[in-house]
C-alpha cells in the first residue's frame, strides 16, 4: 500500500467486528487497533482498584495509565502499566461493567485522544463503537457491521464453552441486550450507523465470507489510493 488508508469499522457486541477486522489488516498488511481492548483495560484495573462505581476517580484512572496494544500473530496483547492483561481484560465481570465505565467522558475523551494518536502511526483497520462517528470521522472507509441478536449470543456463547467459561446462552443474550443498550443510549458518542457508512449484516455469512466481501468493498473505495 504505498497511501495511508484508514478502514473505520463500527458495530454491536458480538457483530464480529474484532474477528473480522484482524484478518483484514492481516490481509492487507496494516495496522490492527482495537478499541474496546482500550475501554475493557480501563475497567480491568478500575475493578482492580475498587473504582469502577467513582466515574470521577475513573476518569483519572485513564489519563494516569500508561496503556499499551501490541497485535502480534492475530493477537492484540494489552499491558497496563507494563503487566500484560490480555486475558483478564475478556473475563465476564469486565463484559458486565466495560459499558457503564465507557458512558464516562473522562474516559471517552482520554482514549479517543490516544486512538487518533495511534491512526498516525500508518495504514489501519480501527474498529469500535465510534470510529466512524468521532474517531476517525475522515475515514476512507466506514462499515457497520451487525447480525442478529440470536447470532451474536450464539458468536459470544461459543467464546465463552470455548474457554472453559460456566453461562447459559439466556445469560450471554441478556449481557449483549443490556450493552447494546448502553452503548447505543449514551450521550457521549453512542454507537449507531453514520450516515456515509455501509451497511453489512453478515448474520448468515462465514467469516471468510464476510472478510472476502469486505476486502472488495475496501479496494474498490479506496482503488485511487491503494
Ligand atoms: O468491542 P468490545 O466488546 O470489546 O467493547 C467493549 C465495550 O467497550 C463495549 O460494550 C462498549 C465499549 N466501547 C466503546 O464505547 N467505544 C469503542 N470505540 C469501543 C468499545
Amino acid at each position: 500500500m504505498s497511501e495511508k488508508i484508514v478502514v473505520a469499522i463500527d458495530g454491536p457486541a458480538g457483530s464480529g467486528k474484532s474477528t473480522v477486522a484482524k484478518k483484514l489488516a492481516e490481509r492487507m498488511k496494516c495496522l490492527y487497533l482495537d478499541t474496546g481492548a482500550m475501554y475493557r483495560a480501563v475497567t480491568y484495573c478500575s475493578l482492580e482498584n475498587g473504582i469502577v462505581d467513582n466515574a470521577e476517580a475513573v476518569g483519572d484512572l485513564a489519563a494516569r495509565i500508561d496503556l499499551h496494544l501490541q497485535f502480534e500473530n492475530g493477537i492484540t496483547r494489552v499491558f497496563v502499566d507494563g503487566e500484560e492483561v490480555t486475558e483478564k481484560i475478556r473475563s465476564a465481570e469486565v463484559n458486565s461493567n466495560v459499558s457503564e465505565v465507557a458512558v464516562i467522558a473522562k474516559v471517552r475523551e482520554e482514549l479517543v485522544r490516544q486512538q487518533r494518536e495511534f491512526g498516525k502511526k500508518g495504514s489501519l483497520i480501527a474498529e469500535g463503537r465510534d470510529m466512524t462517528t468521532v474517531v476517525f470521522p475522515d475515514a476512507d472507509v466506514k462499515v457497520y457491521l451487525t447480525a442478529s441478536i440470536e447470532t451474536r449470543a450464539i458468536r459470544r456463547y461459543k467464546e465463552y464453552v470455548a474457554k472453559n467459561i460456566e453461562i447459559t446462552i439466556e445469560e450471554v443474550r441478556a449481557n449483549i441486550e443490556k450493552r447494546d443498550r448502553i452503548d447505543s443510549s449514551r450521550e457521549t458518542s453512542p454507537l449507531m450507523q453514520a450516515e456515509d457508512a455501509i451497511l453489512f449484516d453478515n448474520t448468515s455469512f462465514t467469516v471468510e465470507e464476510d472478510v472476502e466481501k469486505l476486502y472488495i468493498i475496501i479496494k474498490e473505495k479506496v482503488s485511487t489510493k491503494v
